[in-house]
């Protein structure tokens, strides 16, 4: 960490933009398997939310690869660096009182509970997309299962790189047995029951 810098108090506070926007803030981690539907259904609750007038906006795998974190790859050392970063763009949006839809593999448990950390209490909600392999793998929409098992990509999750599924998360998601209306209506009951949104 560099020397000589000094954190800076911002003059509107987290509780402020909170108050102002009419709901609260925080993270809505969605973790799991490739094509397990954590972009479906992170997108689907954020056109919900929108339509309700609560601010949150959706940090996507492939999409932030694209930008912010296009020089890491797949190793256990680059995913971690991945998910750092991206924990530190979400609490930045939680900061700004919105909350931060993730949609990251997240395969490896320490580097969730890192983005725990860095949070506060209860501004961390971890998803678990449960999919089976073989459904992933059945739905392949990318074609990358196919390319996995011939070798041609290597360290993919679930074929040749482990996933860590979450022990204890706030929420798990069954997207073999439910449809994404249902999965984004109950998270909406979720939160409202919570009171994070009206
Ligand atoms: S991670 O593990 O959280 O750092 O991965 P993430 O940033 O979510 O990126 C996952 C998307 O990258 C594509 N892809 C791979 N995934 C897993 N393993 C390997 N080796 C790999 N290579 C490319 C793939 O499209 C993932 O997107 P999703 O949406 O999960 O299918």
């Amino acid at each position: 960490m560099a020397t000589n810098i000094v954190w800076h108090e911002a003059a509107v506070t987290k509780a402020e933009r909170r108050q102002k926007n009419g709901h609260g803030s925080a993270v809505l981690w969605f973790t799991g398997l490739s094509g397990s539907g954590k972009s479906t259904l992170a997108n689907a609750l954020d056109r919900r939310l929108n339509e309700l007038g609560v601010k949150s906006y959706v940090l996507d795998g492939d999409n932030i690869r694209h930008g912010l974190n296009k020089d890491l790859g797949f190793s256990p050392k680059d995913r971690k660096e991945n998910i750092r970063r991206i924990g530190e763009v979400a609490k930045l949006l939680v900061d700004s009182g919105q909350f931060a839809l993730t949609a990251f593999i997240s395969p490896y448990r320490k580097d969730r509970q890192h983005v725990r950390r860095l949070l506060e209490e209860g501004e961390f909600i971890e998803i678990y997309v449960r999919c089976s392999l073989d459904e992933c793998e059945r739905r392949d929409p990318k074609g990358l299962y196919q390319k996995a098992r011939t070798g041609e990509i290597p360290q993919f999750t679930g074929v040749s790189a482990p996933y860590e599924k979450p022990l204890s998360p706030e929420w798990t998601i069954d997207t073999e047995g439910s449809t994404v209306e249902e999965s984004v209506d109950c998270m909406l009951d979720w939160l409202r029951q919570r009171r994070l949104i009206p």
